[in-house]
């Protein structure tokens, strides 16, 4: 069998762990909102129509901040259209997937279920087809406490107080000629720049994002970032990074290195930043939004003919299903968002339920777990404190994109309440095992907590309406310390996450 060899000391620290990395986002398209998280007259639906199973799915997942309503739709969203008796809410037609917007669910009732998740509810803007003046008036609507017509609209539309928003997207990937209101760098980084500080004129404690290259491949990417920061630097506190991968053309050997990718979107978007900061001799750093990414097979959709002129309801767009590989992938880029925890400040897995989800549902019907949900779940609960460096020894494969890559890849936690340490692990061999040893002697004694991996015998198996349950994390069996050693074997395409917990402490010692 192969072998890898890890170094893990908590000497060695990347920076704390902000929780909103673990966040997700909720658009209004295809099954997301509609037919999704609400489906009034579902057996689950609580009062306001929300469907209390996909709640529950969503608790589990340990999502922390969801960002809404978009994506493409947002820029030629009208908020207004959402608030207020649901019965005079106008229809309206979403431009961006070609659907009938029912604005059933708005602001109030998507706040509502945000807390009711137990998570931050972050705003997206419409700068694609709206400016300053409906961004401050959607601000004073959701955040101002005073006598003035949008505050008291707001009251009586249900919600005296206001939902206090804190971090607001300033548009979505302007830089894309597919987003309505799409604009070259200079125009986009005036106005959100004019709009930045209109919104702070109001509100000075907001944390506003604006909007990077939608994928790393974008022939303006670079440029675009740089030139945007030079007009924002001094009103944004984050620069957005967008990025989807898929297996092409059969070569998962490539799929499964798109971490490689991440890291270098990120290496490149943090030294722009930070060549800006040195031209304006700036004491600011900007951090980054890491706010859409997941694995999405977007060539299917695109090829598939599903956006039409008859502009239905709730279709079924973006449905992927995920096999094993996917979501082996999708633990490798959570791996790389914690190894750049110093600068990644947030984090959105796009999206939460039926489009591109870890969640599905059926009308009617149950709500279950994709195979993506699993590493998201586990590394939001045993991912805690800080976030440590590994040094790591072993040996790489040759891939048609990316050059020589690293067979496996890993990061850790230390909780630094507990000492809990966390340790994520992905193996991208599509042959056979490889026994990592992992030097823990600088953490002192301690023992395994729990240790899961997920792989299976067929990395293209899914979890599907029919077999709800086929794919999930099992325990490895194989993990063991001894003398400060702990080894375990990673069976070929998996992931892996093991809890190393001082002696003397118990389950219910651990942060929650
Ligand atoms: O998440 C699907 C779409 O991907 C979003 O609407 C858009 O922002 C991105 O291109």
């Amino acid at each position: 069998m192969r072998a890898a060899k890890i170094v893990l000391d908590p000497a060695y620290t990347v920076g704390p762990l902000n929780r909103r990395l673990f966040g997700s986002f909720v658009e209004h398209l295809g099954r997301c909102v509609y037919d999704g998280i609400y489906e009034p007259g579902h057996p689950s639906a609580d009062r306001d129509g929300f469907r209390t199973d996909v709640m529950d799915l969503v608790r589990e997942l340990g999502v922390t901040i969801i960002r809404y309503p978009g994506g493409n739709f947002v820029s030629g969203y009208r908020w207004e259209d959402g608030v207020g008796p649901p019965e005079r809410r106008p229809k309206r037609l979403d431009l961006a997937w070609h659907s009938l917007e029912t604005n059933q669910v708005g602001l109030h009732e998507f706040a509502r279920w945000t807390e009711r998740v137990a998570a931050e509810l972050m705003l997206a803007l419409n700068l694609g087809t709206r400016g300053t003046l409906e961004a401050l008036d959607l601000l004073e609507y959701t955040n101002i406490r005073a006598d003035s017509a949008l505050a008291e609209q707001r009251a009586t539309n249900g919600s005296p107080d206001p939902f206090n928003v804190r971090m607001w997207c300033l548009g979505n990937e302007l830089d894309g000629p597919w987003q309505l209101g799409h604009r070259s760098s200079e125009d986009y980084g005036k106005i959100a720049s004019q709009v930045a500080k209109a919104m702070r004129q109001m509100d000075p404690n907001l944390e506003l994002v604006a909007c990077g290259s939608s994928n790393r491949s974008m022939p303006t990417f670079g440029t675009w970032e740089r030139a945007v920061l030079e007009h924002t630097y001094d009103d944004v506190d984050f620069i957005s990074c967008h990025a989807y991968y898929q297996e092409r053309d059969g070569d998962r050997g490539r799929f499964l290195a798109s971490a490689v990718d991440m890291n270098a979107f990120i290496e490149a978007v943090i030294a722009t930043a930070d060549s800006v900061k040195a031209e304006l001799r700036s004491e600011r750093t900007i951090d980054i939004s890491f706010d859409e990414w997941n694995v999405w097979y977007s060539d299917r959709f695109h090829e598939s003919g599903k956006i039409t002129d008859t502009w239905p309801y709730a279709p079924r767009l973006l449905e992927d299903q995920y096999s094993v590989t996917d979501a082996v992938v999708v633990g490798s880029l959570l791996i790389c968002l914690l190894k750049h925890a110093d600068r990644v400040k947030a984090g959105c897995l796009a999206q939460l339920v039926n489009v591109i989800a870890p969640i599905m549902t059926e009308p009617s019907g149950p709500a279950w777990r994709q195979t993506t949900f699993f590493p998201f779940a586990i590394t939001a609960r045993l991912a805690q404190g800080t976030v440590l460096r590994l040094a790591i020894e072993c040996p790489s494969y040759e891939t048609s994109e990316y050059g020589r890559v690293s067979l496996v890849d890993a990061v850790a936690t230390i909780d630094d309440n507990s000492g809990a340490v966390a340790v994520f692990l992905v193996h991208r061999s599509q042959e056979s095992a490889t026994t990592v040893s992992i030097d823990v002697r600088s953490l002192g004694a301690v023992r395994l907590g729990e240790s899961l991996t997920l792989a299976d015998d067929d990395p293209t198996a899914t979890n599907t309406l029919e077999h709800q349950e086929r794919v999930g994390p099992t325990p490895n069996r194989s993990a063991r310390i001894e003398d400060g050693l702990l080894t375990v074997d990673l069976p070929a395409i998996s992931w892996t996450a093991l809890q190393l917990i001082p002696t003397g402490l118990t389950a219910k010692d651990l942060s929650p």
